[in-house]
Parts: structure tokens; C-alpha cells; sequence
């Protein structure tokens, strides 16, 4: 089969053949049709080890080619949250992926995969939300942002977005009872002590100082940034976010994608990219740079 990968740091992208792939038990191989791309594919990219063929990438949906031992049927179109994305074949598992929900576009189905089984574990398992608190979501307008603004809103909080100045009206649309722009305004002074649940998701978590100043004394600090422990002075819980398998992100999606095929859940995503070494070369451009909507590869077919 055909892959796109790189053999040094930062590329370039070139494309290789590469032996095909065969389900041991419990897995079934699915053909990428959509490929959707993340911060981690980027931090994949620049760390590629030299002079191995590294093939990045996670979110695909896809039609099954050999579901192996697994209840899926050949031909069937899914979600899979999976390793080594840019190809013409991925490995996955039952409890990585999911049906493809009716009336679900390939686009926004790989665009929800990392993003939202990562806001559902925020939301659901990293973060103890009660109606009624406020939470400030910092990166309101992220991939992972705008969905932590929406799960947060149904879970009856009072959500404070935090995004750029040109995102403040996209932040409330999704949901946020008020946006405040990083870029425009003081947060340390604007939002000290407002938050019960700070939940940082703004790229590579930046500012834990000022989250610290934004939590309420005793409240939760949730954030994408390597820290965890306690701040003691405000005696703050602070939790990084970290990959996790429970719930499953088979469990994950069966909750999100159902409600971006139907549109109760809002998911931004760009104008598909081909899913050619141009359009992942371009793609990994945008991941770079300031960009609206989730980036998304798709094939012709
Ligand atoms: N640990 C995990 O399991 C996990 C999983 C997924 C993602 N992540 C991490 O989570 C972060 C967000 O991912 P994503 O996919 O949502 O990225 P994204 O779609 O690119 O969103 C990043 C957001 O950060 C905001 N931002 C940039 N600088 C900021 C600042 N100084 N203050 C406040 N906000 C700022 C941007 O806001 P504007 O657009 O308004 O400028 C942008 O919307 C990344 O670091 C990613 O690696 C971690």
C-alpha cells in the first residue's frame, strides 16, 4: 500500500510504498477516506526520528477492507481513532471506533475524533462540572475548545469563553454566556477568582500562571498543559489532561458523532484539503499558523 510519511524531522512529506496491513485478533483494517489533522500529528511531524519512515496521524473515517474477528462488515464506513493515519490502510479496534452515523459527512466525522473524545473526557472525567458554576474555557474557539464550551453548556454551567478578539462572537454562538479576547484584555484582572472550573485548552496549555489567578480558591484547574498537582496558596486541584482509555473512545464517539451528524453538536471545520501529499503538505502549513476550523484531508472517491 500507498503511505505518506516522512524520514526526518519536519519532512518533507513523501510518499512510499509500504507492506500492507493484516487485523490480528481484535482488529479490522479500514481504508482513510477523510483524515483529520491535530496539534499531535504536527508535534509527530517536527519529532520524526531521522532515517525512519514515520507515518503520523490518528483520525480517519474510512470504509472496513477486513474486519477480522470484529462484528464490523467489509465495505461499512466508520470513525477510527487510530496510529499511522496518512495511509491507504490503518489498524483499529472496536473500542476505538465507531458505525458511521447516518447522515454523518466523512469531513466532520474525522474532524470530531481527537477533539471531541478529548472535550468528552474534559467535560465527563477530568472536570467535575455542576449546574450552575463557571467554567472558563480558555481556547473557546479550538478544535477541542469550542466542543468543551458546548458540553459544558449542556451540563448546565455558566461558561466564560476566552479566544481571540475575531473569535468572541463564534464563542458565544457556541454556547458561552460571554467571550473574553487574550489578545484584547487583562484576564488576570478581568476574571480573577471567577472560575470554579478553569479548563485550559488554548495550544500547549500557555498561561498556567494566570489560570491559577482565575480560580476560584478551592476550585479545579483542568488543563492541557504538563502540570498537575496542587496550588497550595489557593488550595486549587490542578489535573492534566492526559491520554486515557476509560471511558472508551469507542464510547466517546457513540455520544458526540450522533450530534454533529444531527447539529445540536456544532463542530467548525475548514474546506477539505485533498488528501494527496499536496494537501498534506498544505495541511501541516495551516496546523502551523493561526487557522479557522479543524483541517481536514479527503479522498476522491
Ligand atoms: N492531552 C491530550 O489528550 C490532548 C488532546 C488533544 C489536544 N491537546 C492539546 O490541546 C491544545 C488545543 O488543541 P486543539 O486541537 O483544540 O488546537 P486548535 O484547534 O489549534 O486551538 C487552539 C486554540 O488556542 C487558542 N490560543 C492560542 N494562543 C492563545 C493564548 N495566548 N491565550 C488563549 N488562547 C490561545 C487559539 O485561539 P484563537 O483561535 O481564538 O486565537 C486556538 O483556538 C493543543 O496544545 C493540543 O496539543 C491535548
Amino acid at each position: 500500500m500507498q503511505a505518506f510519511g516522512l524520514n526526518h524531522p519536519d519532512g518533507p512529506f513523501i510518499a512510499a510504498n509500504v507492506p500492507d496491513l493484516h487485523p490480528h485478533a481484535g482488529q479490522f483494517t479500514v481504508a482513510p477516506l477523510a483524515v483529520g489533522l491535530n496539534n499531535r500529528d504536527r508535534i509527530e511531524r517536527m519529532t520524526a526520528p531521522d532515517g525512519r519512515f514515520t507515518i503520523p496521524g490518528h483520525d480517519v473515517a474510512g470504509r472496513v477492507i477486513d474486519p477480522g474477528t470484529t462484528d464490523f462488515t467489509p465495505g461499512q464506513l466508520v470513525l477510527a481513532h487510530t496510529d499511522h493515519a496518512y495511509a491507504e490502510q490503518v489498524l483499529a479496534t472496536p473500542d476505538t471506533a465507531l458505525a458511521l452515523p447516518p447522515g454523518l459527512a466523512l469531513a466532520k466525522a474525522a474532524a470530531v475524533i481527537t477533539p471531541g473524545i478529548t472535550a468528552w473526557r474534559i467535560v465527563h472525567r477530568f472536570a467535575t462540572i455542576q449546574p450552575g458554576q463557571t467554567v472558563i474555557v480558555k481556547g473557546a474557539n479550538g478544535g477541542v475548545g469550542a466542543l468543551v464550551v458546548q458540553l459544558a453548556t449542556a451540563l448546565g454551567a455558566d461558561v466564560i469563553g476566552i479566544a481571540s478578539a475575531r473569535h468572541q462572537e463564534a464563542v458565544v454562538a457556541d454556547g458561552a454566556l460571554r467571550a473574553v479576547p487574550y489578545d484584547n484584555a487583562d484576564l488576570v484582572t478581568v476574571l480573577a477568582n471567577a472560575g470554579d472550573v478553569v479548563i485550559n485548552v488554548a495550544m500547549d496549555g500557555i498561561g498556567f500562571t494566570e489560570d491559577a489567578v482565575m480560580t476560584r480558591p478551592g476550585g479545579q484547574l483542568v488543563t492541557v498543559a504538563h502540570v498537575a498537582g496542587r496550588a497550595e496558596d489557593k488550595k486549587i486541584q490542578v489535573t492534566h489532561v492526559h491520554p486515557a482509555n476509560t471511558p472508551s473512545d469507542a464510547v466517546a464517539l457513540a455520544a458526540l458523532a450522533p450530534a454533529v451528524a444531527d447539529g445540536s453538536l456544532r463542530l467548525h471545520v475548514a474546506d477539505p484539503l485533498p488528501f494527496t501529499l499536496a494537501g498534506l503538505q498544505r495541511g501541516h502549513e495551516l496546523l502551523g499558523q493561526p487557522h479557522d476550523g479543524r483541517l481536514v484531508l479527503v479522498k476522491d472517491h
